[in-house]
């Protein structure tokens, strides 16, 4: 399985939905390709925001590693799943999906916690008290992401 994360900057919301995603993969021995990108370009190459670096950190995550990437069109290619955070992040993915098949890769990632209501993932740049908030929100995303998954294997048995 390989799943894309996909914010604005990813410096705060997608790097923390990477690390966590991972970190849950990896205690479930689960080997899959987990990364994130921002739609725009302005902070490639950077570290996570440290005030994202440090509620993983308080979790028990360490996203210090990470380096920013832009989404690409190539990543609706060779993703089985991206996450969007809100829906300007989701209209930016999906307007270069060639094909359905592209297309329904995408989702709102907060669907999977309350599905249908499309509700955003806050964006937390420009407000330090949401960072917290923001990291609850994405640990029970990404538990929905493991236990759809889990559904999966049991089917092919
Ligand atoms: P993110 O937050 O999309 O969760 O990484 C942002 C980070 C940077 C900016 C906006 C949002 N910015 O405008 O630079």
């Amino acid at each position: 399985m390989k799943v894309l994360m996909v914010c604005l900057g990813n410096i705060c919301r997608s790097p923390l939905a990477e690390g966590i995603l991972r970190h849950k993969a990896i205690e479930q021995g689960l080997n899959w390709q987990i990364e994130s990108a921002g739609t725009g370009a302005w902070h490639v190459g950077q570290a996570p925001d440290p005030r994202s670096q440090k509620v993983a950190k308080g979790h028990g995550i360490d996203i210090s590693k990470q380096r920013a990437q832009q989404f690409s069109p190539y990543h609706l290619e060779i993703f089985d799943k991206i996450f969007a955070m809100d829906s300007s992040n989701y209209q930016d993915i999906i307007r270069h999906a060639k094909t359905t098949a592209e297309k329904e890769k995408v989702s709102l990632i907060m669907n999977l916690v309350e599905p249908a209501m499309n509700k955003a993932v806050p964006d937390p740049y420009y407000d330090d008290s949401l960072y917290e908030v923001v990291y609850e929100m994405l640990n029970e995303a990404c538990e929905q992401i493991i236990a759809n998954s889990d559904i999966n294997r049991d089917e092919s048995i």
